[in-house]
């Protein structure tokens, strides 16, 4: 069968736990991990497979065209060199999006500009019309990429971003991409099980990412059922042959559904949160594997476990402008005269609200026998610092352009190499 190369952009951090996802999904694959994202060679079915089945890519591109270029005629005859009648016909749309590193070009709309002329000249040579441009849901998106010499031109199999699961209405101030969170359960090796991450509990869960994308995981739901995708309406996946192997690929997707094997607890000091977050979990599919909860992270019992079970705590907590601390820390910083208040946003996380969360966990989860575990997303490099505790591994992840840290903490009652003296740095 003809195999297509194929890239999957990520998050930068997240390149080798993607080509491991990749490597799940689709075991007879060679994925290659390169700068942002990961490189392979696929069929048709391998780009299904891996739009329904990826948690970590943000798009399935196919990369049609390469080569070297000094100007936008250049571009042109770069596109003029694809059969676009193989892709699209006149009465399917176009847009063109460019991204560059180094580009000389003055302006990339026109390098755009000359992709679409060249796509739409040769379809209308082919065939006597050609198709038109739509900018929010076209039928054949194309990423046109420019370095500093040459230019390599994708379509893109997904159209939405895949970080656009289909689910979520209710957002919040500052939700995470679904991305985001699936990365910080890849990179924490939570797969759901009794021995692979155990119980999972966000304190500080907003509108439900974190606890969502994991019951996903536990449920076995695959992350692309309940959306659409640009590959639906493009011409090499539109024969009465691919369409049945789309068919059948979902109804495996819906026959794979388990009932989660771990439980899964979200909770946030807003109650309006977590009524977010239930409504998202709804429509996720995944109401019935989260036990919701409205309370203050500083001060929620720990979730009863078995003996055997293993927690994570995982959370993305307030910090910096977008979102503050509330209920005790919150509190007590707004009563807090100004000074102390010095060199802090108003809006920012209480300079106390980690020191009083770390304490918090050293009361109430180190009783556990089988233990908890603690991953926390920050851009504060010294968060284990304010926390006192020393963390036992630090996974760069980006939140979008803000550089974070996923810190780990082991929870265990009296661990020297988890527990920092106070004021030891
Ligand atoms: C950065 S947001 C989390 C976003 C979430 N991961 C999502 O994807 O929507 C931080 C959350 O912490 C909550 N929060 C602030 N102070 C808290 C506290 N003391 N206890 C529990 N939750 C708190 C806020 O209400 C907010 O929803």
């Amino acid at each position: 069968m003809q195999t297509l190369p194929l890239f999957l952009p990520c998050a930068a951090g997240v390149e080798g736990l993607l080509a491991e996802e990749v490597q799940r999904l689709l075991p007879e694959l060679c994925p290659r991990s390169q700068r942002g994202g990961v490189a392979l060679q696929g069929t048709v079915g391998d780009v299904m497979a891996l739009n329904l089945g990826t948690r970590l890519a943000q798009r399935v591109l196919i990369q049609v065209a390469h080569g070297p270029y000094r100007d936008e005629a250049d571009l042109y005859r770069l596109a003029l060199g694809v059969d676009w009648t193989d892709w699209i016909t006149p009465r399917h749309t176009l847009r063109i999006d460019t991204t560059a590193h180094r580009c000389p070009l003055k302006s990339l709309n026109f390098a755009a500009l000359r992709i679409k002329d060249a796509v739409c000249d040769q379809l209308r040579q082919a065939t006597g019309e050609r198709p038109n441009v739509d900018t929010s849901r076209p039928d054949l998106p194309l990423l046109l990429h420019l370095d500093e010499q040459h230019a390599t031109l994708y379509v893109d199999s997904s159209g939405e971003a895949l970080f656009k699961r289909g689910w979520r209405e209710d957002a919040g101030d500052a939700p995470l991409k679904e991305t985001l969170a699936a990365a910080m359960l890849a990179a924490a090796g939570w797969r759901g099980t009794a021995t692979e991450g155990g119980a999972l509990h966000d304190p500080c869960c907003g509108s439900g990412t974190i606890a969502i994308e994991a019951a996903q995981i536990a449920c076995g739901i695959a992350p692309g059922s309940k959306r659409r995708f640009a590959f639906q309406q493009q011409l090499p996946f539109a024969s009465a042959e691919q369409r049945i192997d789309w068919q059948r690929r979902i109804s495996l997707a819906q026959s794979a559904i388990r009932k989660s094997a771990v439980p899964i607890y979200a909770s946030d000091v807003s109650f309006r949160m977590v009524d977010f977050a239930r409504r998202n979990a709804q429509r996720a599919g995944v109401e019935d594997a989260i036990t919701f909860n409205g309370g203050d992270a500083l001060e929620r019992p720990a979730p009863d476990l078995p003996a055997a079970m293993p927690g994570t705590l995982m959370l993305n907590p307030p910090y910096g402008e977008r979102i503050e601390a509330l209920g005790k820390a919150g509190a007590a910083a707004r009563a807090a005269p100004p000074a102390a208040a010095q060199g802090n946003d108003n809006r920012s996380a209480p300079p106390d609200f980690f020191a009083r969360l770390a304490s918090h966990w050293k009361r109430a989860y180190t009783m556990h026998p089988a233990g908890w575990t603690a991953y926390v997303l920050s851009p504060d490099m010294k968060l284990p610092g304010t926390m006192r505790l020393k963390e036992s591994r630090r996974v760069p992840l980006w939140n979008g352009p803000i550089e974070c840290r996923l810190f780990r903490f082991e929870l265990v009652a009296g661990s020297a190499r988890s527990m920092r003296a106070p004021g030891s740095e």
